[in-house]
Parts: structure tokens; sequence; C-alpha cells
């Protein structure tokens, strides 16, 4: 199973944006936690980030017959972005959303989501562990059939 994941606008500041709100883990020691568990799970990953609307609409775009699944924190798009809403759905892929903060406990703008109708599933709130809780939701899923 080879799984994509990516990440949005602002979190390759991860450690030292909010930290309050994000935690401390940079996004290099996020990868490799991805990483560890992709490989324990006997998935193939590859991970990007991207500030760019269009760039991260690209990849997904570009997922045919590459990529069997999608983990996908859009960031501040999660917000605002009908075209990586469009990419998701059109990619046709199984994907989880997920959210390093609780997004549902945050300001009024951050409770709605135009990519999540359009994802599997999101998990949010839980930090750096929603990116392993998504990929090992996405290789049972794939087992289960
Ligand atoms: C975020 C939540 C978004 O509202 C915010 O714009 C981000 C990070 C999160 O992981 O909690 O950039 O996606």
């Amino acid at each position: 199973m080879k799984i994509l994941v990516i990440h949005g606008p602002n979190l390759q500041l991860l450690g030292k944006r909010e930290p309050d709100v994000y935690g401390s883990a940079t996004l290099k020691q996020i990868n490799g936690e991805i990483r560890k568990c992709a490989k324990s799970l006997g998935v193939l990953v590859t991970i990007v980030q991207s500030n760019h609307e269009g760039e991260i609409v690209e990849r997904i775009g570009s997922t045919a017959g590459k990529y069997d699944a999608l983990v996908i924190n859009p960031g501040a798009y999660t917000h605002t972005s009908v075209a990586i809403r469009d990419a998701i759905a059109g990619s046709g892929l199984p994907a989880v959303e997920v959210h390093l903060s609780n997004t549902s406990a945050r300001e009024e703008f951050r409770r709605h989501s135009l990519t999540a109708p359009v994802c599997k599933g999101t998990i949010a709130g839980f930090g750096p562990l929603g990116y392993l809780l998504a990929i090992e939701a996405l290789a049972r899923g794939e087992r289960s059939g």
C-alpha cells in the first residue's frame, strides 16, 4: 500500500509556531515518526509539505495509479479551499484529514472544514499521533477491504 502524506501551509514551522497550540515537535521529527509507523505496517509513504494551494492541488491530481490513499493536513486551506476539496474528491482515493489541534475547540472559522466531507474521516486534537492513527486506519481499511 502506498500513501501520500501532505502537510499544508505553515506546517514547516512546527516546533516554533505557536507551540502552545501545535506542540514542540518539528516537522522533521513528525515525519520520522510517520516513516517509522508506516514501515511497521508495511506501508510505503511519500511525504510532502507545501505552502501553495496550486501545488497541493497538482500533487493530489497526479496521484492516479501511484498511490492508494491520502493523508492530508490542509492547514488553513481546510477552511477556504474548494480547489483542494475538489482535488481530493476527484482523486477517488480514500483520504484522512488530520489536524494537530482540536479545530472544533478553537475559533469559529476553524470549526468548518471544506475538505472533511470528501474525506473518509478526520482526526483532530491528538497532535502528531493523528498522522499515525490516520495511516493505521487506512492500512487496516485496505486489509479489511
Ligand atoms: C491545523 C488547523 C488549522 O486551522 C490551521 O490553519 C493550521 C493547522 C492543525 O493542524 O491543527 O495551519 O490544520
